[in-house]
C-alpha cells in the first residue's frame, strides 16, 4: 500500500482518522510504499543535510508492525522533488549522485536492518520524442549516454551506488506505460538489460496506472513475460484502476458509480492479480503495491486536471471508499489469491 504520511492531507500519522487508517494497512497488507515523503527533496534537502525524521516514523511504523518497505524513489526526473542544489550543482556530478544514494541506502540499512527492502533507484528515464528515447533531466544533462546505442551514465551510477551500499537490497527500474506501448517497454528492457549486464538491477516495475478497459490483460501478460524471460523480478508498483480514461479523446464523461460498476472494476483488479500470478514465477515476484488507500486520496483527480484540463470530482480508482469501507475491489484481489476465479 502507498501511504501518506507526515503531514500530508491523507497522513496515516496525522488525519483525522489516522488509526483507522493504520489499521486497514496493517490488517491488509505486508509492505508500504511512501506516496511522496521518501523521493529525494523530502530526504536530501541540502549537499550536506539529510532530513529523515519523516521517513524514520513510517519506516519505525512499518517495523513495528512486521511490515517491510519498498523505497520510491533513489532518482527521480520531477521537479517538485529534484533538490535544488542538484539543479545547478558545479562539483562532480557522478560523485555527488553516489552520495546521494548511499546516504539514503545506509540510513536505513544501518537503522532499521531489513525494514527497508527493496527500492525504485531510478524512476521514470523513458521518454519518447528525444533523439535516444531517454529523458532529458537534470540527471541525463549531466550524465548522458557514454556512446551512443548506450543507456545513460547517470542510471547506472545510481543503481552501481545502491549496489555497493546494500547488497541485500533488490533494486528495481520503474516506469509508467510499460504494458500500453511497445516502445517504452523495449526501452526499459535496454535499461535492464544493461544493468543487468553490470550485475546491479533485479527487476522491472510496472507502475500500472490504468483503466477499466485498457491496456488489455494480454498487453500485461506478455509485458510480464519478457522481464520473466530475462530472469528479472516484476513489482507492479503503483496499480490504480480509473473508471475513466481522460486520455481517450472527447470528454469522457464519468460512468455512474454503482454496483454495476464496482463489481466490474473488482473484476479488473482480480483479472490484473490473476495474470501477475500466472505469468510471473513465484521466485520472481516482486509484489504488488496499490497507490493510495481511499478513492478521494488518489493523486488521479489532479494529474487528471493537469493533463487534460478536465475536473472529476473522484474517479474511484482504489480499494478503499473515502469512509474507510472495503471496496468490491479488495476481494477481487483476494479471489485471485485465493484461485477463485475472477467473477
Ligand atoms: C505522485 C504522488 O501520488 C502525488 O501525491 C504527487 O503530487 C506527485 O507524485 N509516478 C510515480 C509517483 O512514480 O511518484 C507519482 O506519485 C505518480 C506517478
Amino acid at each position: 500500500m502507498a501511504v501518506s504520511a507526515a503531514n500530508e492531507p491523507y497522513s496515516i500519522f496525522t488525519h483525522g482518522d489516522a488509526s483507522q487508517r493504520q489499521d486497514l494497512i496493517t490488517r491488509h497488507f505486508s509492505q508500504m510504499t511512501a506516496g511522496n515523503i521518501m523521493k529525494m527533496s523530502y530526504l536530501h534537502r541540502t549537499e550536506n543535510n539529510f532530513t529523515f525524521t519523516d521517513a524514520d516514523t513510517l519506516v519505525g511504523f512499518a517495523e513495528a508492525n512486521g511490515m517491510t518497505i519498498h523505497g520510491h524513489a533513489l532518482v527521480w526526473h520531477s521537479d517538485y522533488q529534484v533538490p535544488g542544489f542538484m539543479k545547478n550543482y558545479q562539483g562532480d556530478f557522478s560523485a555527488m549522485l553516489t552520495d546521494h544514494v548511499q546516504g539514503v541506502v545506509n540510513h536505513f540499512k544501518t537503522n532499521f536492518p531489513g525494514v527497508v527492502t527493496s527500492w525504485d533507484v531510478v524512476n521514470e528515464a523513458v521518454e519518447q520524442g528525444t533523439s535516444d528515447g531517454y529523458r532529458r533531466s537534470v540527471f541525463y544533462d549531466r550524465l548522458p549516454p557514454a556512446a551512443a546505442g548506450e543507456v545513460p551514465e547517470y542510471i547506472k551510477v545510481a543503481f552501481q551506488a545502491a549496489r555497493d551500499a546494500d547488497p541485500s537490497l533488490d533494486l528495481y527500474y520503474n516506469d509508467y506505460d510499460n504494458t500500453a506501448n511497445s516502445a517504452r517497454l523495449a526501452k526499459t528492457l535496454d535499461i535492464a538489460q544493461a544493468l543487468k549486464d553490470d550485475g546491479t538491477i533485479d527487476g522491472v516495475g510496472f507502475q500500472m496506472h490504468i483503466y477499466m478497459d485498457y491496456p488489455s490483460i494480454k498487453n500485461f501478460k506478455d509485458a510480464f513475460q519478457k522481464v520473466v524471460d530475462m530472469g528479472l523480478k516484476v513489482k507492479i508498483t503503483e496499480m490504480d484502476v480509473a473508471v475513466v480514461n481522460p486520455y481517450a479523446g472527447g470528454t469522457p464523461k464519468l460512468p455512474k458509480y454503482d454496483e454495476q460498476l464496482t463489481d466490474r472494476q473488482k473484476k479488473r483488479f482480480c483479472q490484473v492479480t490473476e495474470v501477475y500470478l500466472d505469468t510471473v514465477p513465484a521466485n520472481l515476484r516482486g509484489g504488488m503495491t496499490i497507490w493510495g488507500l481511499t478513492d478521494d486520496e488518489s493523486w488521479l483527480m489532479s494529474q487528471f486536471a493537469n493533463a487534460t484540463g478536465a475536473v472529476y470530482e473522484n474517479v474511484w480508482p482504489l480499494l478503499f471508499n473515502a469512509d474507510l469501507s472495503a471496496k468490491p475491489a479488495l476481494q477481487g484481489i483476494a479471489d485471485a489469491f485465493t484461485g477463485k476465479g475472477c467473477h
